[in-house]
């Protein structure tokens, strides 16, 4: 079986940071699987109804894999999601889909899906200029998390306190760009410096770790410094997790929940997960359990 991963470095480029795709080539040549790993913007799109079986990759076609990983995360442009929609149109299976992962970079449009399916979620507001902060009050109180639309590793998360430091920082953000998308959401309190993260795949939540901060920080990132250990899976956990990701339509998913008493909210889903942390954590090999679920789903053994 052959497969590509997308990705923003080339293999030659890749350093020891690049955590989850040396771990993808480490893993795949004893599942047998041929694996490269390219950026997006080797490959030149050529919209036709002739030649479906091969596609330009450095100015040359070259045949289709069969399944592409899109591992872009965040840093999903138009450009990357116009490859992937090209590649599904070839009919290369892509884990995730275009149109899923482009749903799920979007925190607000995850959250107007999820409320709609009944799912416990924060509530989450769009900021619009100018802004009235009274209304913020009323709706979402203080403190209130503020989050850029599309982010990752708790880069654009920030809890503001109160109505006048939350005041002055809307105020900064419009005189600087006054376009930027911005969402507010109630801060769950309970889930302060701590959260979980479950991976799904195919519809299994394969391992669960609970996040926390170190410094007192209310953000639970591992990529920012937070410890991980091991989190037993509930049956509620395991059915927030998968139906999250089902409905998102995410085949390979990282959920993010936060502790809400004794039950959870859900706060954001990630196309891409990371997993380092919870293979230090977990007993666990992610790109094998990955490779034998597309060597199923693709009746490829
Ligand atoms: N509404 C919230 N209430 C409490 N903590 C939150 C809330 N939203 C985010 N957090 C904390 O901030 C972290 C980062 O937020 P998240 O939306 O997952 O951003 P990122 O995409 O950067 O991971 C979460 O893992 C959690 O620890
Ligand atoms: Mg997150």
């Amino acid at each position: 079986m052959r497969g590509w991963i997308l990705y923003r470095m080339n293999e030659s480029e890749l350093k020891p940071e690049s955590y989850e795709i040396n771990r993808f080539l480490e893993v795949a040549p004893s599942e047998n699987i041929e694996l490269n790993v390219l950026k997006p913007e080797r490959i030149d799109l050529i919209v036709t109804k002739e030649d479906r079986k091969s596609i330009l990759v450095d100015g040359n076609p070259v045949a289709l894999p069969d399944f592409v990983l899109p591992r872009m995360g965040a840093g999903t442009t138009y450009f990357t999601l116009a490859v992937i929609r090209h590649l599904e149109r070839l009919g290369v299976p892509c884990f995730n889909s275009s149109t899923h992962i482009d749903m799920v970079k979007d925190k607000l449009f995850t959250q107007q899906v999820l409320a709609q399916k009944n799912f416990p979620v924060p509530k989450t507001m769009l900021v619009k200029s100018p802004i009235d902060i009274d209304l913020v009050e009323k709706y979402i109180g203080f403190p209130v998390v503020v989050k850029t639309l599309s982010g990752s590793q708790g880069k654009g998360v920030y809890l503001s306190d109160n109505k006048k430091s939350f005041k002055d920082l809307m105020q900064l953000i419009e005189s600087t760009n006054p376009n930027f998308n911005i969402i507010l959401q109630e801060f769950i309190k309970d889930s302060f410096g701590r959260d979980l993260r479950v991976f799904t795949i195919g519809g299994r939540a394969v391992a669960c770790m609970e996040r926390r901060s170190v410094d007192g920080e209310f953000k639970a990132n591992y990529s920012a410094g937070g410890e991980v250990s091991e989190y037993g899976l509930t049956p509620e956990i395991e059915w927030l997790a998968t139906e999250v990701s089902r409905v998102l339509g995410l085949e390979i998913a990282g959920v993010d929940l936060l502790f809400h008493g004794n039950h959870f909210k859900i706060c954001e889903v990630n196309s891409s997960p990371g997993f380092e942390g919870l293979e230090k954590c977990c007993n666990v090999d992610i790109p094998k359990e990955i490779y034998r679920y597309l060597k199923i789903r693709l009746g490829i053994y």
